[in-house]
């Protein structure tokens, strides 16, 4: 990835961290893209339990929006919840520096889904990664990804159910989680939609309810004592 200022193209590293899973590290900010204690994890534990598990039940169809997509295990996981809960998934990954598909496909997260046909539909994700339009991963998923800042799009009003907060931590990018930039998320989250992030950061829980969120301070996996939800 290449960080403005930072004068030099970064290339993340594999790790590999406390619950076998691996993840990616980028070195230079001693910043991995998952917590050190458990990548499958905190990715299960937030944003699906506690994301996913927590949007209104009575919905078969629903529309995610993920800031931060990075290597696309979130997006896989949402994948494997929807067949096992038979719900169809309109996602949109939002990511301006995807990583290579060569070191994606060294993480081996397919072997962590419940479905058959991981690896296919992990196949799938990462080709996404590269098309501009929306990919049909299979009969109840369809990604999007759209390679910008998050700040940059502009998202349809109230239309999402769910929205995965999983930027870098906000003492390192700040500004992607300042109140102007995550009052983009509440205008895009749909009444009775929620935000889940992993951050429990006292001003990040302030940020989110000058937007208007209502706060949920939820436990968190392990290795971290509280994550936040917000509800709109
Ligand atoms: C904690 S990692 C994400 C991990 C990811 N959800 C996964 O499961 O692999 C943070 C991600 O935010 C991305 N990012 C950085 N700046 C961003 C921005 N302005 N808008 C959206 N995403 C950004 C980074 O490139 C990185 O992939």
């Amino acid at each position: 990835m290449y960080i403005p200022g930072f004068n030099k193209v970064i290339e993340p590293k594999l790790l590999t961290t406390q619950d076998g899973s691996k993840t990616l590290w980028i070195e230079e900010f001693n910043e991995p893209y998952h917590s050190i204690y458990g990548a499958i994890e905190e990715s299960l534990h937030v944003f699906i339990h506690a994301g996913l598990g927590n949007v209104d039940h009575q919905k078969q169809n629903l529309q995610i929006l993920e800031v931060g997509l990075g290597t696309g295990l979130n997006a896989l996981l949402a994948w494997d919840y929807a067949r096992q809960h038979h719900l169809s998934i309109h996602y949109l990954g939002v990511e301006p520096f995807p990583p290579a598909t060569s070191i994606l496909l060294q993480l081996d997260y397919p072997s962590y889904c419940q479905s058959n046909e991981a690896q296919k539909a992990y196949a799938k994700i990462l080709s996404a990664f590269h098309q501009t339009e929306e990919s049909r991963i299979d009969d109840l998923f369809w990604l999007k990804v759209i390679q910008d800042d998050y700040r940059k799009i502009s998202y349809p009003a109230e239309s999402y159910d769910c929205i995965f907060f999983d930027a870098f931590r906000p003492d390192i990018v700040p500004e992607l989680w300042e109140t102007h930039a995550l009052q983009i998320l509440y205008d895009a989250l749909a009444y009775n939609g929620v935000l889940v992030t992993y951050s429990a950061k006292g001003q990040v829980r302030r940020n989110l309810h000058s937007c208007g969120f209502l706060i949920e301070k939820l436990p968190g996996p392990r290795g971290k004592r509280e994550i936040t939800l917000a509800r709109k």
